[in-house]
């Protein structure tokens, strides 16, 4: 199916800083095309991530956005329908995941620009909502596993204590995951609703964050952890320290200015426990290995609801409520 070059399309956008839900606009507006390394997509779901409506509140100004309006979301999958010049690894027709350009956005749209070096394809068994639940939230997991230094190669004996804070959350669900295959023994924090889900997904040990024990991220089992994934905020390196075993790691996905502090004087003091702010990179042979993972039956993208690009502002309004279990969809398709 080629892009219908020159048509309209429907997007959502927003055209200044703030406003939540509330300011996303439905409008008509043409259907983008390809540079010489990019293909086009005909989106068929997206995903929402905290990061999306942190731009639109204007965290990560004035890098992010850059102009206005700004249809927001990197997170999508799709058809290919139009490949750029340079591109040969895509062809249309092809079904694919793919991390959007976050300064360009567009993923709450019929139609988006990728770059056909973050655009990995989609095999038959993994559904278009599976697909886009993965990039930023899945790289994110995999990449604080590995910074902790969980390897996942066949055969790897990791055997680390690992705590995954904030475990019923987009990022959480992956890491417990991910941490399971990659041979580690998990704990996990989650409200209550959530202790059976996080369970059956593989952690060892789960903690309800709102009793004492799970506030102060005690071990049921007295174990001391080699490495927090920590998804959650405004948990003090206290209560940290007196977990972590004794060369242990914080891999802080939410750092605030308190944790760069925290981090760099650890750094400087020579600290065997360490606190290591982290950000999620664009990688596509990482995006690659979780498609496949979810391909084959070992990685499971949990969805928290569904939207359809008409009610986006649900899906918005839901994942600033921060109470998501799992990934927030909009399908965009038919
Ligand atoms: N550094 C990076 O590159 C990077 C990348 C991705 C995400 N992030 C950040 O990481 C954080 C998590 O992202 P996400 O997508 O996983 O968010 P999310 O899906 O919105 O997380 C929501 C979940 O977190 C749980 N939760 C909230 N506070 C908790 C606590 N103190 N203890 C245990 N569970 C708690 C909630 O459980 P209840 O409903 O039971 O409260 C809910 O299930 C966000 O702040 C996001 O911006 C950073």
């Amino acid at each position: 199916m080629a892009a219908p070059a020159g048509k309209l399309m429907h997007a959502v956008q927003y055209e200044s800083y703030g406003g939540g839900a509330a300011a996303l606009k439905h409008v008509e507006v043409p259907i983008p095309s390809p540079k010489k390394d990019e293909v086009t997509l005909k989106l068929e779901a997206s995903s929402i991530n905290p990061i999306d409506w942190k731009i639109q509140k204007g965290l990560l100004r004035p890098f992010l956005p850059r102009t206005f309006p700004y249809v927001p979301v990197p997170d999508v999958a799709g058809e290919v329908v139009e490949v750029g010049s340079n591109v040969d690894s895509l062809k249309a027709g092809d079904k694919v995941v793919s991390m959007l350009y976050l300064r360009r956005g567009g993923g709450l749209a019929e139609y988006a620009v990728a770059s056909a070096s973050m655009t990995v394809k989609r095999p038959a068994e993994v559904s278009a909502a599976e697909g886009a639940g993965l990039p930023i939230a899945g790289l994110t997991a995999l990449q604080s596993l590995k910074s902790a230094g969980i390897r996942f190669k066949v055969g790897s004996e990791n055997g680390a204590n690992i705590l995954v804070t904030a475990a019923s959350g987009g990022v959480g669900l992956y890491a417990v995951q991910l941490a399971k295959l990659g041979n580690c023994h998990v704990s996990a924090t989650c409200g209550a609703r959530n202790l059976e889900l996080v369970k059956n997904l593989g952690a060892d040990e789960v903690l309800d964050y709102k009793t004492p024990g799970g506030a102060a991220l005690e071990s049921p089992s007295g174990k001391k952890y080699d490495a927090v994934i920590h998804c959650a905020t405004r948990i003090p390196w206290s209560t940290f320290e007196r977990n972590l075993a004794e060369s242990g790691k914080v891999i802080d996905i939410t750092p605030n200015a308190t944790a760069f502090l925290t981090a760099a004087i650890k750094k400087i003091t020579f600290s065997k426990k360490q606190l290591v702010p982290l950000l999620q990179s664009a990688n596509k042979e990482e995006l690659e290995l979780l498609v496949g993972l979810v391909k084959e039956g070992k990685l499971k993208t949990v969805v928290d609801s569904r939207h359809p690009l008409s009610q986006a502002e649900a899906a918005w309004a839901k994942s600033i409520d921060g109470h998501a279990t799992g990934k927030i969809i909009v399908d965009v398709g038919p």
